[in-house]
């Protein structure tokens, strides 16, 4: 077999990982969250919980990763040999298949409000709820956006992990930061913005519930990529000098400013446009924001024209930096067991495209087919990803890494044997051990609906 390629830079690494986090998590489902639970008290303890769950959590992905150097489901093989832990990297695998099937019909749509906005259309939409609508119930055109970011994707993923992945987050995370800066610049200075301000900078504790711990929780976990081994997997391609703890802190950081930057884009621009409230669910970025764009921009058109335009290029750079992710986990999967590159992407891509095509198809002509528990399938493969998978792999990484991995090969993985100093070994493993396997669980258990009566 071909030698296995490894990043080639430390800033190649943290661009990667942190492309792999930013994606849609934060720029649509993030600020709908903080609407949803009260603005500045959910960042915070959002905050709180990326520091004391995702980083510990990143790390120890990058621990499997890192000392196996080997695709996620090898990885679970070769450290815990004929033992049920490879469940994991299966589970993961499987969970990356169905993500990657149901982002890329998002992503799809979030390409064709791009190619809207180019043409000058967004701000043009007279009714931007009925004009959603008929696009995604339409039975082809967002099926061929989606294979449009599937085919992108796989292109990139195609040219392997130094031409492919590390060159192109090195080339788009760098054009997203200047886009969300240039865009929270711009949103600051609408009218009315000072109110927007108010709700994502003065929390309201009142709104904080057990509920609103465990969505930010959830929220954090989605966002930063973890549990389906994605991280994993780009762990694989780090190099043995790389510093995981800086690595993890700086993807966490990256990610979570990030998704604060997009409330700060999202809120004043919402606020400055009186009759839209915050909270408007998933229609936020494709519903209310081509309002809010036609509004605040009534006098200016051509400024409207801009902004509409910068924002979906930011959504679709950050999406793509993601499946880019989700469809590496796979390929690397079936490249190492005897497959090119190629062959291993191909069918990647297209298993995903078919799958895409069914979650496509449940908006509008197969939208009362619910085989699913009652679900559709861009629906079911939303629960059964982010709502069961996902916790349950963040407790089986926690407790694999806090129990079952060697202490002194965690150890010497953290601190490149010895090398580095890890002041902070001692709490990282309290929190692998104990505190997340039993926060998860409640997120698990609140997921499922056991807590529903007193919330
Ligand atoms: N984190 C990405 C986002 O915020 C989505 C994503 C990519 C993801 N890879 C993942 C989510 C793995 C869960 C698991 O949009």
């Amino acid at each position: 077999m071909e030698k296995r390629h490894n990043f080639g830079s430390k800033l190649g690494i943290i661009l990667a990982a942190a492309g792999s986090a930013v994606g849609l998590g934060n720029v649509w489902r993030f600020p709908t969250e903080t609407g949803a639970h009260g603005g500045a008290a959910f960042i915070l303890i959002y905050i709180l919980c990326v520091i004391v769950l995702g980083i510990p959590v990143m790390l120890s992905e990058f621990v499997i990763g890192r000392s196996t150097h080997a695709n996620t489901i090898d990885a679970y093989r070769r450290l815990a040999p004929r033992s049920a832990w490879i469940i994991q990297g299966f589970l993961g695998v499987f969970a990356a298949f169905i993500i990657l099937s149901y982002y890329s019909v998002v992503a799809g749509w979030t390409m064709k409000y791009l190619v809207t906005a180019v043409a000058g259309g967004v701000t043009q939409i007279a009714d931007p709820a009925a004009y959603y609508t008929a696009f995604t119930v339409h039975p082809w055109w967002p099926v061929v956006f989606t294979a449009i970011v599937l085919i992108v994707t796989h292109i990139i993923v195609v040219r392997g992990v130094q031409n492919g992945i590390e060159r192109f987050s090195k080339l788009l995370m760098p054009l997203l930061f200047i886009i969300i800066t240039v865009l929270v610049v711009c949103s600051m200075l609408m009218p009315g913005a000072k109110e927007g301000l108010q709700f994502l900078l003065r929390p309201d504790f009142s709104k904080i519930t057990a509920d609103t711990l465990l969505s930010a929780l959830g929220q954090a976990f989605f966002s930063l990529s973890l549990a389906m081994g994605c991280l994993c997997t780009y762990a694989s391609y780090f190099r043995d000098d790389a510093n995981l703890t800086r690595t993890a802190v700086s993807v966490v950081s990256i990610d979570t400013l990030v998704a604060i930057m997009c409330g700060f884009i999202i809120f004043p621009a919402v606020f400055s446009v009186q009759e839209i409230t915050p909270d408007a669910g998933p229609g936020l970025v494709f519903i209310t924001l081509p309002s809010v764009f036609q509004m605040a921009f009534e006098g200016a058109p051509i400024l409207g024209y801009i902004f509409a335009l910068l924002f979906y290029l930011l959504l679709i750079v950050a999406a793509i930096t993601s499946t880019i992710s989700l469809h590496e986990t796979i390929t690397a999967f079936l490249h190492e067991h005897g497959l090119s590159r190629r062959a291993a992407a191909c069918i990647v891509t297209t298993l995903c495209l078919v799958l895409g095509i069914f979650c496509s198809l449940s908006f509008g002509p197969m939208k009362d087919f619910k085989p699913f528990f009652g679900l559709g399938f861009f629906d079911a493969f939303d629960f059964l990803s982010a709502k069961i998978i996902m916790p349950v792999g963040g407790i089986i990484i926690s407790l694999f890494v806090g129990w079952r991995l060697d202490k002194k090969l965690v150890r010497d993985q953290v601190t490149n044997g010895g090398k580095l100093r890890a002041p902070l070994f001692g709490f990282y493993r309290f929190v692998i051990r104990w505190v997340a396997p039993t926060l998860i669980t409640l997120v698990l258990l609140n997921e499922l609906g056991v807590f529903t009566h007193t919330s």
